[in-house]
């Protein structure tokens, strides 16, 4: 079924947010501007958003990514983070669970040591291991991995 990228419009806010707590990941920063989303024709309706973050130690974040559920496995999710891609010429990160490692590997990200990680990301690592060690005593179990995709940047 088709569908087509764009970059988010005012009027999309409320389908991001919609969108990215029903797949019960990382509900802050939610702000439409940085959004690219992907539309539907019939019915037209959002069907998948990601966004990319800048955070204050300089480093970039591949971010927010979800795809409805009756629309995942389509190519979707590839798509918006081809075209994101395709915008970024330096280094840029992400946060994933584990066991999502192996569909960002095939976009060329590749997982970090902690001394490897820009200072943000060393901060909500340790702060995800935290929230995870006091959820895990209630039964939750989850592990987050940061991903980098080196820059495109050629030397001379
Ligand atoms: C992860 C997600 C964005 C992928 O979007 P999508 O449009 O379904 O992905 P694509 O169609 O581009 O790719 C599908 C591939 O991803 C893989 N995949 C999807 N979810 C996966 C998961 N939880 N674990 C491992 N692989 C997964 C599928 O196995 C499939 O592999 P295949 O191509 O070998 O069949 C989507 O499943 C989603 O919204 N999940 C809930 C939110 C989420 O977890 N977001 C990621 C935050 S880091």
């Amino acid at each position: 079924m088709a569908y087509r990228l764009r970059s988010a419009t005012a009027s999309d806010q409320p389908a991001i947010t919609a969108i990215v707590r029903a797949a019960g990941i990382n509900p802050f920063n939610l702000h439409w501007p940085r959004f690219l989303v992907a539309e539907a024709d019939v019915p037209p309706r959002i069907v998948g958003v990601a966004q990319i973050k800048a955070h204050g130690d300089g480093s970039r974040e591949l971010a927010s990514l979800a795809v409805v559920p009756d629309r995942q496995g389509e190519g979707i999710g590839g798509a918006l983070i081809q075209a994101l891609l395709a915008s970024e010429q330096g280094p840029l990160h992400l946060m994933c669970r584990n066991e999502l490692e192996g569909y960002y590997v095939r976009f060329g990200f590749r997982a970090l040591h902690p001394a490897e990680m820009p200072p943000y990301f060393r901060r909500m690592t340790r702060a995800a291991d935290i929230f995870f060690a006091l959820a895990a005593r209630f039964g939750g179990k989850r592990h987050i991995t940061v991903m980098r995709r080196e820059g495109m940047f050629l030397t001379a």
